[in-house]
């Protein structure tokens, strides 16, 4: 008889790791979320084998559980696997994007039944629910475990194993480091997107024409500023302390800034700006990670009738599916600029090839 995977909360994540783990064939899929239309979505997609009617009676069946809901959920559910009498052993992940409290919680479980690996993957959009869910979400993603004081070297073993199919890189983290690491490079860095369009939001009142000046840079650094408030807000609530410090030394580092140009500093301002550029072409290349990225190309098109359609007709005659497409600037009888997002690298790289094939300039940011 084939182990059962029970998994709460049916959204963008929970949905996307049932699609992928039901694929495999391996386990049975048991599925539950507060939400009745998302049940019937999640059977109607294959997401699940079977909805069950609640948390206790699921987690009874199960031999892995998945908490897949917002985190105030999971540390309720978290706090429940204590009160559960349970005939066989539960390895237990949940997949948070803040690790700090659930990790607290997990080592307050005190039912021999259950082991706790915290989980991360790493990989999102900026629509949610089930409705956004995907098997392949994941692929190629980095997803972050943070194993309990109990889970030992099998059980990380065992629930890399049952993630498998979702096809994502494993990486054991610490709490600590995981919850530093993201604030880094993607809480932080959404505070920042929100602020900034609270700052353009305010000038425009001074200058109604902005909004049409916010064209492609501006969009494209304040994107994330475009995701889910609610998951963010628990998200900056969860890891306040880290984001609190950051944000200190944030403004520490503008106050240095400010001086810098009050000062007319040209040379320290330049090497300020230089070491910002070398870091950041030095990062590794391209691939998924905390912020949504997808894989972009730019291609310059004149203001005539047709152009757009042109373009992706060349891309559809051979197949190659468009994740997204974004006129960044066209103003009249001026060439603008298309960027046509994709799912995968070689998708991006095959339809630069084939525009240029068609005399189309296409430019792949780096
Ligand atoms: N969206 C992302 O980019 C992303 C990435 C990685 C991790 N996460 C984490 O994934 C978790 C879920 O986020 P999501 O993006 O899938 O959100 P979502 O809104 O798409 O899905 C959450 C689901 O949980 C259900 N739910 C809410 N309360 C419930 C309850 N008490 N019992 C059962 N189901 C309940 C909702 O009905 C919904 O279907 C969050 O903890 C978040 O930190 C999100």
């Amino acid at each position: 008889m084939k182990e059962t995977v029970m998994i709460a909360g049916l959204g963008l994540i929970g949905g996307s790791l049932a699609m992928s783990i039901r694929s495999r064939g391996h386990f049975h899929v048991l599925g539950m979320d507060a939400q009745d239309e998302t049940c019937r979505l999640a059977l109607e997609k294959g997401a699940v084998d079977e909805i069950c009617d609640d948390f206790i009676s699921g987690v009874q069946k199960a031999d892995i559980l998945i908490i897949a809901t917002p985190i105030p959920m999971t540390l309720g559910y978290m706090a429940q696997l204590n009160e559960v009498h349970l005939e066989k052993k539960l390895l237990v992940t949940d997949v948070s994007s803040v690790k700090g409290k659930v990790m607290n919680q997990a080592e307050k479980i005190t039912n021999p039944a259950v082991t706790f690996i915290g989980g991360h993957p790493m990989a999102g959009s900026h629509k949610q629910g089930i409705q956004a869910a995907k098997g392949h979400l994941f692929e190629n993603a980095i997803y972050v475990l943070t194993p309990a004081s109990t889970a030992d070297e099998q059980d990380v073993a065992r629930i890399k194993e049952v993630l498998s199919p979702a096809k994502a890189r494993f990486l054991v983290f610490t709490t600590e480091e995981h919850d530093e690491m993201t604030a880094v490079i993607s809480h932080f860095p959404h505070l920042i997107a929100s602020s900034l369009v609270h700052q353009a939001r305010n000038w425009q009142k001074t200058h109604p024409f902005l909004e049409d000046l916010a064209a492609g840079g501006f969009r494209d650094i304040t994107r994330i500023a475009s995701s889910n408030p609610v998951l963010w807000r628990d998200i900056f609530l969860q890891n306040k302390t880290v984001l609190i410090s950051m944000l200190d030394d944030w403004l520490t580092e503008m106050e240095q800034v400010r001086t810098l140009l009050a000062n007319s500093d040209g040379a320290a301002t330049e090497n300020y700006l230089l070491e910002a550029k070398h870091y950041r072409d030095g990062l590794p290349a391209r691939r998924k990670g905390a912020i949504p990225s997808f894989y972009d190309i730019y291609v310059d098109i004149h203001d005539q009738p047709g152009a757009l359609l042109h373009v992706i007709e060349h891309l559809a005659d051979k197949d190659i599916s468009i994740k997204n497409i974004e006129i960044l600037e066209v103003r009249e009888g001026i060439t603008g600029v298309l960027r046509i997002s994709f799912q995968s690298s070689k998708e991006q790289k095959e339809s630069r090839r084939i525009l240029e094939s068609h005399n189309y300039e296409v430019t792949i940011e780096q």
